[in-house]
């Protein structure tokens, strides 16, 4: 099935389930308004803001919570794109694999996708919310599909028994979504050390330890993964990639950043992983950073483009400002300050003279650079600028 058929198909199945797709944020909201009850609105934001603060339990409580039968199509509609982008692609990998796991399956949205296009293939999804699963297993029964089923297991205490051909984990695997992942070795590179004990704090925070070696011992020989995280910053990601690498997965097809929308917000996600256990992958584990829109690379270039007069000579605030930086003619520092910040950054801030024009340079090691070059008669500006981040980094 083309990935086009398969998107119209999931569609559908999204209306079975009573999803509805929004195209502006206004619309949803009244919706909402109209669906749920005042009562259940306090409810639900109480919920989220309780999941957000963190805690195990509050996590489930949240997922239970948001299967309720009113909540349900309301909170879940929020993730429509999301559904469709993710579930589309999952679909068209599935492959030979006969026996496929879902894990963190919640109320079994994509899972009953997935049995219901493929009914020659077995499904098993696993959730540690009890609500969720008895949900998942009403529909799966309402729709009729004799080859899925779901178990609550909690992963972090009890295994999953028996072998899979394939585990999808999609929004399952790395939890504390706030966790800014592993720090760059200095500001002036993007390059992580492969330190093991960050490498294993970072998957203890997350949760990812327990999970990965739980679910990578299932896998059958040559098994096959699919895994979409919220990982796009490159300190999460790599991290991320070193923890499945050492568990003896490998990419099978180059990983792929998806975009889709949210109500009120747009995410870029993934990378979208299809990973396997077969040896001699030619593919590599990409550490470096994303590559940025950037301006031209040439601020001169910049300089002859620019229309406002007000605008700065040039202005850069992705990673590609590291090469322009270092490229700058005849650099003259000025001033400049490198510290370590609290939640374990190093930041470094510099103001020079460049032929160019005065620059303002800052770089920290979770992987943000960013570039402003002004004329020398608004100097004045940078240096009130500079100040304020050196003051903003020591307060
Ligand atoms: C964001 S939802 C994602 C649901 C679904 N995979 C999707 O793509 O829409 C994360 C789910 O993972 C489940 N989960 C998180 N940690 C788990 C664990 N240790 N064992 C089982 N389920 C877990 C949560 O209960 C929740 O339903």
């Amino acid at each position: 099935m083309t990935n086009n058929a398969l998107r119209q198909s999931l569609h559908l199945h999204m209306a079975r389930w009573g999803l509805k797709r929004f195209t502006s944020d206004a619309d949803y909201f009244a919706w909402q308004r109209i669906e749920l009850s005042s009562s259940d609105l306090i409810q639900l934001r109480k919920v989220v803001a309780q999941k957000h603060e963190g805690g195990h339990l509050d996590e489930v409580a949240f997922y239970d919570r948001s299967a309720q039968p009113q909540i349900l199509p309301v909170l879940y509609s929020q993730r429509y794109e999301y559904y469709i982008e993710v579930g589309s692609r999952v679909a068209a990998c599935l492959g030979d694999a006969a026996h496929i796991l879902d894990f963190g399956c919640g109320v079994g949205i994509l899972t009953t996708f997935y049995a219901a296009q493929y009914p020659e293939k077995q499904f098993l999804g696993v959730d540690r919310s009890p609500a969720s699963i008895a949900v998942a297993r009403e529909r799966a029964q309402g729709l009729g599909l004799g080859n899925l089923r779901f178990e609550c297991v909690d992963v972090e205490l009890q295994p999953i028994a028996g072998s899979q051909d394939l585990i999808v984990a999609t929004h399952s695997l790395v939890q504390a979504e706030q966790d800014p992942g592993i720090p760059s070795q200095n500001w002036q590179t993007f390059e992580r050390t492969h330190d093991s004990k960050q490498q294993a704090l970072f998957e203890q925070r997350t949760g990812l330890d327990i999970r990965l070696d739980r679910l990578s011992a299932l896998l059958a020989q040559k098994g096959r993964m699919i895994v979409f995280e919220k990982t796009r910053q490159l300190a999460r990601r790599v991290p991320l990639q070193r923890a499945l690498a050492a568990r003896g997965l490998g990419l099978v097809e180059q990983p792929e950043l998806v975009r889709y929308r949210l109500v009120e917000e747009v995410a870029d996600d993934g990378p979208f992983y299809l990973l396997g256990m077969e040896a001699g992958s030619t593919l590599h584990w990409d550490e470096s950073p994303e590559p940025d829109e950037g301006p031209p690379c040439d601020p001169m270039q910049f300089k002859t483009h620019a229309t406002d007069q007000d605008a700065p000579l040039y202005e850069n605030h992705g990673p590609s400002a590291q090469g322009v930086w270092e490229q700058l003619h005849e650099k003259r520092l000025l001033k400049d300050t490198t510290r370590q910040e609290s939640d374990g950054r190093q930041l470094h801030v510099e103001l020079g003279q460049a032929e160019e024009g005065v620059y303002l340079y800052c770089a920290n090691t979770f992987d943000q650079r960013q570039l402003v070059i002004v004329e020398p008669a608004r100097a004045l500006m940078l240096e009130s600028y500079y100040r304020q981040i050196v003051e903003g980094a020591s307060g």
